[in-house]
């Protein structure tokens, strides 16, 4: 029961979303009818610009951690944490209060992962943002931190439970990052700090 009310509680608190509510209440618009359509803080830097991303990428990191707070407090468990923060980013995703239209995950990803394995996370950044400095493409920034982040898991011998929730944040991201990945092929990929 206390592994479902987790579970349940990541899912209604990722599913509020930040870039959603600023592009509302700022502009009244809805963020994911302009630019890339995807309601993050990328796309909120793209249309809203930086102060309004700054707060959507704090507040989406910030309901991964608190997620994975709760999962601890409720299940005092490995797999009760890691449960409750893979909710919050399906509820990021796919959220229940504005359609089931979401974001890609990734910066809820990263409070999740920075609050279960903070070592592994820390180097998978690292490595990440280099990239992301050279090619200043944000979703590039995004695959590679999951594509290297259950490899740093799996050296830094964590418990199993954090390498699988891993490989799911990473599935799931390659599935919501698909239209990128055409564009980094195609080279279309949009780049931060330069007009398209
Ligand atoms: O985290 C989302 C980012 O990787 C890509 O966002 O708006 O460029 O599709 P966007």
């Amino acid at each position: 029961m206390l592994y479902f009310l987790a579970i349940l509680l990541g899912y209604l608190l990722g599913s509020i979303s930040f870039s959603y509510l600023i592009g509302r209440i700022t502009m009244n618009i809805d963020i994911r009818e302009h630019g890339s359509g995807n309601a993050g803080a990328t796309n909120t830097l793209r249309v809203l610009g930086k102060k309004a991303a700054i707060f959507v990428l704090l507040g989406d990191v910030l309901k991964g951690v608190v997620a994975v707070w709760i999962g601890y407090l409720l299940t005092h468990s490995e797999e009760g944490l890691a449960l409750a923060g893979l909710a919050s980013i399906v509820g990021h995703n796919w959220p229940v209060y504005f359609g089931f239209r979401g974001g890609k995950g990734v910066a809820t990803t990263i409070g999740v992962m920075i609050s279960i394995v903070p070592t592994a996370s820390l180097y998978a950044g690292i490595v990440a943002i280099l990239i992301l400095l050279i090619t200043r493409m944000v979703s590039v920034f995004s695959l590679l931190f999951q594509t290297i982040l259950p490899i740093a898991i799996w050296l830094s011998g964590a418990p199993s439970v954090y390498f699988w929730s891993s490989i799911v944040t990473a599935v799931l991201s390659y599935w919501r990052h698909r239209s990128n990945i055409v564009r980094i092929l195609e080279g279309k990929e949009s780049r931060i700090g330069k007009s398209k």
